[in-house]
């Protein structure tokens, strides 16, 4: 496990990290996302971690088989103590460039059990969590947290902790629990952390584009920028976030690159074993993210939703990417205004 952060300034430029997310941030969506232009970091999905937890196989696989080149941290999110001792040390035999805990997790089913973004109900339950691990892990601790449960008052004391307890990274996105992800994100609470905690912070949260992601560094000062949703909907996010600070011009992909990766992201995740009804549920939960640079009027989305068949949904893929006028030119920088997803199902987390 590595020991001390990697250099997170080349060059000057923020780093860069791909968020965390549950049945997306897999080892073949890892693998796509490189091919395109990696990150400087990856965090796994969680693990969870109780009472009889063990390492879940396909999410072991994202760092045992991570050829990447890029570091990767492994997520937890539980909150006993035994227990979160147990499964870091295991990771730990495991080619991890840290342990990261989950803070912010707003499923209710998730929170009410006190874990993910249920430690920000108490300081001192997020105090024992964060030291349990701190004392646990020899390498890099680092933390990803919301700025509150339902208000952002108790934020300087949970920062307090992170200073304490020595931290190695802070990531943090935005918004409370409660918020889920709704509303604005909060950069300046954003900014304030940067101030004043000890350890590099990366700024999460509605990063739409390399744009954006500039301009969420120049206001915050954080050291990085974690990229959740708009890196499944534009995975060229990294590279062109380097290239232009780089002072390049960013790769602009076009709509014919949007149908090669819907077609990577078929072969990777394609299993025998998964029904193809399973497999066709996959790529449009995909999809309804990629949808939203693809089609003003929301035309595309509602089409590829309503597919009963891979052969049709790739026939709707076709049409909108391959077979039209514009095949050649730039795919839309930002998310259409008003096809935004909803992607707080209960399911998703922090
Ligand atoms: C489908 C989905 C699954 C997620 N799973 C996790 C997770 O396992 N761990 C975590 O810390 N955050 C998880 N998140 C939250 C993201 O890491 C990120 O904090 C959030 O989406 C805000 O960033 P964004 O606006 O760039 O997407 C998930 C988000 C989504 C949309």
């Amino acid at each position: 496990m590595i020991k001390r952060l990697p250099s997170l300034i080349h060059t000057g430029i923020p780093a860069t990290a791909l968020a965390p997310m549950q049945d997306v941030t897999t080892l073949p969506f890892m693998k796509i996302i490189s091919h395109y232009g990696a990150p400087d970091y990856f965090v796994t999905e969680y693990f969870r971690v109780h009472e009889s937890s063990i390492l879940e196989p396909h999410i072991l696989e994202s760092i045992t088989k991570n050829n990447s080149g890029r570091p990767v941290f492994a997520q937890l999110i539980g909150e006993r103590g035994s227990d979160l001792t147990r499964i870091s040390k295991e990771l730990q035999k495991h080619p991890i460039a840290g342990i990261d805990l989950n803070m912010g997790c707003p499923a209710p089913k998730v929170y009410k059990k006190n874990v993910g973004g249920g430690l920000l109900r108490s300081v001192e339950e997020a105090k024992r969590v964060i030291s349990t691990l701190r004392n646990s892990v020899e390498g890099l601790f680092t933390v990803k947290m919301r700025i509150g449960f339902e208000s952002d008052e108790e934020f300087f004391q949970f920062l307090d902790i992170i200073n304490d307890q020595k931290v190695d990274m802070l990531s943090i996105h935005g918004r409370t629990v409660k918020q889920g992800y709704r509303g604005g994100v909060d950069y300046d609470r954003i900014a304030e952390a940067v101030s004043y905690v000890k350890c590099p912070v990366f700024a999460n949260g509605n990063i739409t584009s390399y744009k954006k992601a500039n301009w969420v560094a120049k206001k915050t000062k954080a050291h990085g920028v974690m990229i959740g949703r708009n890196a499944i909907r534009n995975p060229w996010i990294f590279r062109q976030f380097q290239e232009f600070n780089l002072g390049k011009n960013p790769y602009q992909p076009n709509f014919l690159d949007a149908r090669d990766y819907v077609e990577r992201l078929h072969t990777s995740m394609l299993n025998k074993n998964v029904p193809e009804k399973n497999h066709l549920g996959m790529l449009k939960k995909f999809l309804n993210f990629i949808g939203l640079s693809i089609d003003p009027d929301g035309i595309f989305l509602k089409k590829m939703r309503r597919a009963q068949s891979l052969t049709e949904l790739f026939g709707i893929c076709d049409q909108y990417m391959v077979h039209t006028e514009h095949a050649n030119n730039p795919i839309h920088d930002e998310p259409f205004d008003g096809l935004l997803a909803r992607p707080n199902r209960e399911s998703n987390c922090s």
